[in-house]
Formats: C-alpha cells, structure tokens, sequence
C-alpha cells in the first residue's frame, strides 16, 4: 500500500532571471498572472490557486507540486518521511510537504489550499460529427487571442534510474501504471503513471518518468486547454509572437491527446494539451515501444523525425535499448548484482 494517494499534479515551479520576461509569455501562454511576495504566479481557469510558479535566480526547474486529498494524508506522508508539514505561506493558503525524489527535484506535496469557483470554460460548443450533431442554429466565430489554459495536467521528468524512479512515487503517493514504454522487449525507459482514484477518472497520466539520454532536468509539464479550437488560435498566437515551437500541433498515441509544446524564454517546454484519455484504477497497464512515444496518430512528427533525413525510428529506439542497457549494467555491476 502506498503511503498516501495523490489527486493530481497542483503546480511547477520555476526560477528565472528575468520575471517580466516570463510573465509576458505565461500570458501569451493563456494563464492569468500576478505577483505575489516577489514571486510570479500563473493560474488556470479551474479555481485552483496557482499552477506555475516562479522565483527569482538563475533559470532552473525547481520542482513538481503534488496535491494530497487531505491534511490527514500530508500528515501521514509527512510522519512516513520524518520531516515536517509546513504552513504553505503562498497564494490560496493551505499546507506542504517538501521532499527530495532520488534525482534531486524537489516535490512539493500541497493539501488545504482555498479553491475558487471555477471561471466558465470559453468554446463550450461541442463539435458536430458526421453521426452526431449536437451544435445546433449556434455558428462558430472565433477570435484570435491567446489558449485559455484551465488546469495543469502532467510533468515529465528525465531520471538516471526509471525502476528505482517509479518505486519512490509509486510508494509515496499511489501511482498507477497506465503505460510502460520499452526501447527493447524488457528494456523500460520510463512510464506514463495516473493518480489511483478509485472509480473516479482520472487523466492516463500525471507524471511520465522517461529514462532518456542526455542531460537531466523537466522535459516539460502540460496545461489543459478549453478544446481544439482554443488549441489552435493558442499556436497561432504564439507564433505570431514569434516564440519557439517545440512539438505540434498533433495527437499522441500514449494518452491521445492533441497536443502543442512551446519553450518559454528560459528554455522551458510547456505544453498545451486537450481531449486526452481518461481512466479509473481498474484500467489495467499497457506496455507500447519508444516508436509509439514518438509517433503521432496525425500531425507534426517529433523533431527528430522532421529533418530531411530522419532516422527510422527503429535505430533511435535501439540505440536507446542499447544505452540503458550498458548503463544498468555498470551501475549494478559494483553491487555484485545480475545485469
Ligand atoms: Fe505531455
């Protein structure tokens, strides 16, 4: 049994040399921003009381909040780890704990906070389908201006060891499986993980711990946009605003959602996202190839694949498989272990 489960991911937080510089792309991003004791925050339209944070220093990722059901829970967590809750001194109040996952992130794991009633969600028509037509004597006109970001939805982390990863937010917070993701048969390089919140749905996931090469770090963390069409008049602000495209507009095959990642001035990919998976506990864990977490079902292909010469998918994920396995092997070699 885990020591607590989690609800959903609260925030990401952030510090950056040049606030102003940020605020302007938060709003460009879709959030509504303010100040609060020398720190910026962004906000969705769900009520909650922040979802992006960011302080002042030199540019870094500084850790993934996570949101407790209870100060019962934070209590228990807090007893499980030896440290202490603390009286969250921010916007909306409430209490935290503060831990250390195994690669140094710091995780933040909020309960208490003052909610406010959700803002009305703009672009409430639904779409008309060749079977269903459910927007009637209602036409659509739209008018450009930034996404409107409701909630935050999921982080990615890169981490040094995937298992030992996944067993230290699986333990803590309740985590479930929804997709493993292979380089090799019996080669994981990371896991699409959901909060277990009974029959309740829940987003396919809420963190991604991906076992990648190259430099560690926040690959990125997500915002939930109104739909397709506030989707899509977002990139096309942000493009106007000549800001770096990172990835999209496409549809994921792991969670399905339509998603468009952007990086923020300091380097920082955020992503807007929308009509993704949901599930409930009972859903049981799939493994899918590093070809499926590249592919796209329609769309931009990944980076790596848009040049002229893009290399088959097949290479990049054998390549992969071949660097973990070298790298599980020198790390368990000194234990005595089996590789
Ligand atoms: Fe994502």
């Amino acid at each position: 049994m885990p020591v607590i489960k989690v609800e959903d991911i609260a925030h990401v937080r952030f510090a950056a040399p040049d606030l102003g510089a940020m605020r302007t792309f938060l709003e460009d991003f879709g959030m509504t921003v303010f100040d609060a004791d020398g720190r910026l925050y962004g906000k969705g339209s769900d009520g909650r009381p922040f979802v992006h944070v960011t302080e002042p220093g030199e540019a870094k990722f500084l850790a993934i909040g996570l949101r407790a059901a209870s100060i019962e829970d934070l209590e228990r967590l807090a007893q499980s780890e030896g440290v202490a809750v603390e009286r969250l001194a921010e916007p909306g109040g409430g209490s935290i704990v503060r831990l250390i996952d195994p690669d140094g992130y710091g995780v933040e794991v909020v309960a208490g906070q003052q909610v406010e009633a959700p803002a009305p969600a703009p672009f409430a028509q639904a779409f008309n389908t060749a079977a269903l037509k459910v927007r009637q004597r209602e036409p659509i006109r739209l008018t450009p201006a930034p996404a409107h970001v409701r909630r935050i939805g999921h982080a990615v982390l890169k981490v040094s060891d995937f298992r030992r990863s996944e067993a230290w937010y699986k333990e803590r917070f309740g985590f479930l499986t929804s997709d493993e993701v292979e380089a090799a048969k019996n080669v994981p390089l990371g896991a699409f993980m959901r909060c277990d919140r009974g029959d309740k749905l829940a987003d396919h996931h809420t963190i991604f711990l991906a076992q990648l090469p190259g430099k560690l770090g926040l690959l990125h963390a997500a915002f939930e946009v109104a739909n397709l069409d506030d989707l899509m008049l977002g990139h096309d602000h942000l493009k106007a605003r000549k800001y770096r495209a990172a990835w999209g507009v496409g549809r994921h095959v792991m969670g399905s959602q339509i998603f468009d990642y952007w990086k923020d001035p300091f380097g920082n990919e955020l992503e807007h996202w929308t009509d993704g998976d949901l599930l409930t506990a009972a859903d049981p864990p799939q493994k899918l190839p590093m070809s499926a977490l590249l592919a796209v079902q329609w769309g931009s292909p990944h980076p790596m694949f848009a040049g002229a010469v893009a290399p088959p998918p097949a290479i990049v994920s054998t390549i992969t498989a071949l660097q973990l396995r070298l790298k599980r092997l020198f790390r368990r070699q000194p234990k005595g272990q089996p590789a």
